[in-house]
């Protein structure tokens, strides 16, 4: 509770009601406007609690009349006197103080305000970078200010819901080991070790393994995390997790957990969070929605419609097909009626999301089926995927024949697309466990398997045996949660036995030497006793940012950095003295 303690204070300004009539106050804030009604002087006072409005008048207030005729917005002031309710009908209903002002008797300047370089209020339309640039008065308007306080009471629910658990929050190393998330890392140079360099932590994955071999048994930690990609609206290079890990849980246990603290948690943002959580599989939900991280409130489902073209006379389809691929399709209810340009501008979204070309058949509200292809279709074939689609008059049908997962990617693309242009609805919270991850994939670009989560992720135990015989066939104990499209967590029980993550990291291609050399201390670790154990982390930063209903993390994030990983306000990253650099070792030219 913010309160007037330990303050100048008596009060504060956006707490007054009906009930403070009569009470005198002193009050300290910013103001956030003046008026001269010739005569009276209005001026709206506010401090972190919010506005209240305060009268001058020439007759009762003094010398505090000739402050008033002075201040100018963002001036810091302290004032006393005395609260009343407002004479009828100025009474301001959109106002929590909006029944009373304060009629002052004392006022004393604080400090001056230069004119800030935007209004100090909601809903501006200032660009972002000026609003970083100055960030410390963005964070005075309600928004910003809100989004921070939600922040809050969403990093202190977690703290309290773990704890009620019996998780125990333990730091782990800024200056650390590089470990491999999947990203660049952030390095700094070491002045004591020439030539050596530390590596920011991706996440603090290891550590928390560690603990579960020291005994930790449930551990958490709001945890900062860096890595060097390319930034997106819901990618920042250094954001936070809600990092979690335990022992002798299975994966149902961790769920479970993760459900009954998620429910606490949302409920701070007045959102009911039904548990138990949907689940789908990956191969569900890429088959049903073509991505790992699906919003299931937009319907347009993706519809195999290999069997409609077992037989087709179109080269483009024939060929998937005999080439074991798959063709897929969408149906955009309202498209129907889109001129050729506009679909050709599908076109252009499908190749660019890997597509070789995109397949299109336009059933206008009234008259002739469009599509530069149905002419390769039989009359049955044509039938058939109206009914698998449910065609109606007015829809767009989108087609992909591919690789199964190429069309799934792209058709996933293009489900989006269509659901934006198309304006459908997308209310509410939505939120399930996408499970069953594939342990590895292939990168075609460097030929070589990857992980699909990390290295450190258990394979399911039925699929051990075909570690070095078939990659790709092998599932893994590994869950996301989705939100409203976004991936808000994810995790994985994991290998606690050194010989199987032996095997893993020699199938991602690290020789017993290379493998030794960066993880040795885990391997090591796990010879010690290491009990079955698993975990998740959560993206803090997304996750305020779907419940403060942002569209970016930068607008839950205190100094966030721009796109090119800039920040505004302190000029970061900048040049350093060459004296620095020497001291630890380096050379720019
Ligand atoms: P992962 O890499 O999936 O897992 O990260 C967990 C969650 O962190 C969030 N996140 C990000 N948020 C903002 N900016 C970024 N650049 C960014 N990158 C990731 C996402 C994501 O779901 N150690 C494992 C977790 C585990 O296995 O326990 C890990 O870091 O919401
Ligand atoms: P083409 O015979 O290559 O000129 O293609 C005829 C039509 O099929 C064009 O509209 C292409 O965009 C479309 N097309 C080409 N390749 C594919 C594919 N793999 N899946 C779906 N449609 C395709």
């Amino acid at each position: 509770m913010f309160d007037a303690r330990y303050s100048i204070r008596s009060h504060t300004s956006g707490t007054l009601r009906a009930t403070d009539t009569g009470a005198e106050v002193t009050l300290a804030g910013w103001v956030a406007k003046r008026r001269d009604h010739g005569g009276l002087i209005f001026i709206d006072l506010r401090d972190r609690s919010g506005i209240v409005q305060c009268v001058f008048d020439p007759d009762t207030s003094g010398p505090a009349f000739m402050t008033a005729e002075r201040v100018r917005p963002e001036w810091v002031v302290t004032l006393t006197g005395t609260v009343r309710l407002r004479p009828e009908g100025t009474e301001n209903t959109h106002m929590a103080t909006g029944a009373v002002e304060v009629v002052v008797t004392s006022a004393e300047v604080l400090n001056s305000s230069d004119t800030p370089p935007f209004e100090i209020e909601a809903g501006i339309e200032t660009d972002e970078i000026t609003r970083m640039r100055y960030r410390y008065l963005d964070i005075r308007r309600p928004e910003v200010f809100s989004a921070l306080a939600l922040r809050d009471r969403v990093v202190q629910r977690f703290r309290r819901s773990l704890e009620a658990r019996g998780f125990m929050e333990v730091e782990t190393p800024i200056l650390g080991k590089s470990t491999p998330e999947g990203a660049r890392d952030f390095i700094v140079p070491s002045r004591m070790s020439p030539g050596k360099f530390y590596a920011l932590p991706q996440s603090p994955q290891l550590f928390k393994q560690l603990f579960m071999v020291a005994g930790i048994e449930r551990y958490y930690q709001i945890a900062r995390c860096f890595r060097d990609e390319d930034l997106r609206a819901d990618r920042q290079p250094e954001f936070t997790q809600v990092d979690i890990e335990m022992s002798f849980a299975r994966e149902e246990d961790i769920l479970h957990m993760m459900e009954d603290v998620m429910r606490e948690v949302m409920k701070e943002a007045a959102v009911d969070l039904p548990v138990p959580l949907p689940r789908m599989t990956y191969a569900e939900v890429m088959e049903r929605f073509g991505s790992d991280r699906p919003d299931t409130r937009i319907g347009m489902e993706l519809v195999d419609l290999t069997a409609v073209f077992s037989a087709s006379e179109f080269k483009v389809f024939s060929g998937a097909l005999a080439a074991g691929g798959a063709i897929k399709g969408i149906r955009a209810r309202g498209a129907g009626d889109w001129s050729r340009s506009r679909i050709d501008g599908l076109n252009q979204i499908a190749l660019d999301a890997g597509a070789k070309g995109l397949a299109w058949v336009a059933f206008p509200t009234d008259g002739e089926v469009r599509s530069p292809i149905a002419k390769f279709f039989t009359e049955p074939e044509t039938a058939e995927l109206r009914t698998a689609l449910a065609v109606e008059p007015g829809d767009l049908v989108l087609m992909i024949a591919d690789a199964r997962d190429t069309a799934n990617e792209v058709l996933g693309v293009l489900r989006l697309t269509m659901a934006d242009e198309l304006g459908v609805e997308r209310s509410g919270f939505d939120a399930l466990w996408v499970t069953d991850f594939p342990m590895f994939k292939y990168d075609a670009e460097e030929d070589r398997y990857a992980a699909n989560h990390h290295p450190f992720t258990m394979p399911r135990v039925e699929d051990i045996d075909k570690i070095e015989s078939a990659p790709l066939d092998v599932g893994s104990y590994s869950y996301d949660l989705v939100m409203n499209g976004y991936e808000i967590g994810g995790g994985t029980l994991r290998i606690h036995d050194a010989d199987l993550q032996m095997r893993v990291l020699a199938r991602l291609g690290h020789s017993e030497e290379e493998a030794r050399a960066q993880f040795g201390f885990l391997l090591e670790a796990l010879g010690f006793g290491a009990p079955p154990h698993g975990g998740i982390a959560l993206g803090l930063d997304r996750l305020v940012m779907l419940l403060a209903g942002a569209d970016s993390i930068r607008d839950v994030i205190a100094f966030p950095k721009t796109s090119s990983g800039a920040d505004p306000l302190t000029g970061a990253p900048d040049v350093v003295s060459a004296r620095q650099l020497r001291e630890v070792h380096l050379k720019t030219d």
